[in-house]
């Protein structure tokens, strides 16, 4: 407990420092070069050549080799840039600088794991944007009222295992720990023990504690703010998101002396629920629907065998919660209908569902506001693609930086580009987000 002296005392040095960070606000910028280097340096682990394109992309599929080192050189960094890192039981790593209180700390990050056809950009813009902010305040020996965080979390893809935002949802107590450990790759291997291979099991609990706020900066991967010309964008929320695994079983057969009739073609079945998404889609009736079947395998898969069976993954999108469960509704009595129809089996698996979300208003107006005053033109954007955001919504007011892409801003896909300008403005607007909530 403070005197009445030293409270006075104590009350001065936090005008010192309020004036301090008066200062400092206008001047303190990122080192865009460092940040691009720092990008590009990543983007080498898990690098291939697209065979059709000549384009160079990454594969980091979380949990792989790949994945292990580029985790391994992140955290070098981390530690380098002294800050105190910590892994927690489900693989996400987190770096902490300490504050001047040793309060809840202003939490920033991402994810560094991609699709198999993934770019340089996404996720990493977001924690290597953050390692750079940790950066720039040690440059200049800025210190901040509260800790900052810079988290990199487990799985964001879920091109691996299934599920996407596997280890900020289990950070957040939205999947259980033993849980996610089960999923399995088409492998068979599981979270745990691929973990365990890249030497990222860790010790720490995952339920993470709630952050004062949590901030994060990623590229758009959509086309909107290239198209509307502005520099970057205020994320309002995420659009609701339902994955499942359909599995048909029907009846393998002789192509060339089985008749039409008397097939019971897995393959077709899976064509037929491909142009049905399509219609849901297009045909307007459940709002801004985005259907997608992807993952498809048939087997045996031979030129002359009616497939006996078939799988497929299917992924909707909807701004709208109503909208997004008449159309699962809707494609369930589909797939109910197909199956009496061509005689085959359907079995269904929801391996992810998250509904809508919303940004906290008074992050949204921090990061806008940090726009404005680096004379940045921006506009508000509802996030098409899942993100870590979204579960960390669920601990503490939480908003996100959009920067735009070239090429109609395309992603999971190597061709994804966003310019060095573009994300060294980004990672200045995650600054001053980060320095405005970690003063209060
Ligand atoms: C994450 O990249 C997603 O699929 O939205
Ligand atoms: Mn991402
Ligand atoms: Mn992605």
């Amino acid at each position: 407990m403070f005197n009445g002296r030293e409270r006075e005392r104590e009350r001065e040095r936090e005008w010192e420092w309020e004036w301090e960070w008066e200062v400092t606000r206008v001047r303190v910028s990122i080192d865009g070069e460092r940040l691009w280097a720092s990008l590009m340096a990543l983007a080498k682990i898990g690098a291939y050549q697209d065979e059709r394109t000549g384009l160079w992309g990454v594969n980091r599929l979380a949990l792989t080799a790949a994945d292990g080192e580029g985790r391994r050189l992140v955290k070098k960094w981390f530690e380098e840039a002294g800050l105190q890192v910590r892994v927690d039981r489900i693989g996400n790593c987190y770096g902490r600088r300490k504050g001047r209180r040793d309060d809840a700390p202003v939490l920033v990050g991402s994810h560094i794991d991609s699709v198999p056809t993934g770019g340089a950009f996404d996720g990493c813009l977001g924690v290597l944007g953050g390692l750079e902010v940790v950066r720039t305040l040690n440059e200049r020996g800025i210190e901040t009222a509260r800790p900052i965080e810079v988290a990199f979390f487990t799985e964001e893809e879920g091109a691996r295992f299934g599920t996407d935002m596997l280890g900020s949802a289990v950070a957040a107590g939205r999947i259980p720990l033993e849980k996610a450990y089960g999923l399995t790759d088409r492998q068979g291997k599981t979270v745990r023990g691929e973990l365990e291979a890249i030497g990222f099991l860790g010790t720490h609990p995952e339920r993470l504690e709630p952050p004062h706020a949590y901030v994060e900066c990623h590229i758009e991967q959509g086309p909107i703010l290239r198209a509307a010309g502005v520099d970057l964008g205020v994320v309002t929320g995420v659009q609701a998101i339902s994955w499942q695994e359909v599995t048909i079983v029907g009846r393998s057969a002789h192509a060339g002396t089985t008749p039409m009739s008397l097939r019971r073609d897995a393959g077709l079945c899976t064509a037929r629920l491909n142009l049905r998404l399509y219609e849901m889609a297009t045909g307007g009736l459940y709002g801004e629907l985005r259907a997608t079947l992807g993952g498809l395998q048939l087997h045996p898969g031979m030129v002359n065998i009616v497939p006996g069976r078939a799988s497929c993954t299917v992924d909707l999108r909807n701004p709208d919660d109503a909208q997004m469960a008449a159309a699962e509704r809707d494609l369930a009595e589909f797939l109910r209908a197909l199956s009496a129809e061509m005689g085959v089996d359907i079995q269904t698996r929801q391996t992810a569902k998250t509904p809508r979300i919303a940004f906290h208003e008074s992050v949204q107006a921090v990061i806008a506001a940090a726009m404005h005053g680096r004379n940045k033109t921006h506009q508000r954007i509802m996030s098409g693609a899942g993100h870590d955001a979204q579960e960390m919504a669920a601990l503490c007011p939480t908003a996100m930086i959009f920067v735009p892409g070239e090429y109609d801003g395309i992603s999971h896909n190597p061709r994804e580009y966003s310019t060095p300008q573009q994300c060294e403005d980004g990672v200045n607007v995650l600054l001053d987000t980060v320095l405005e909530l970690a003063n209060d």
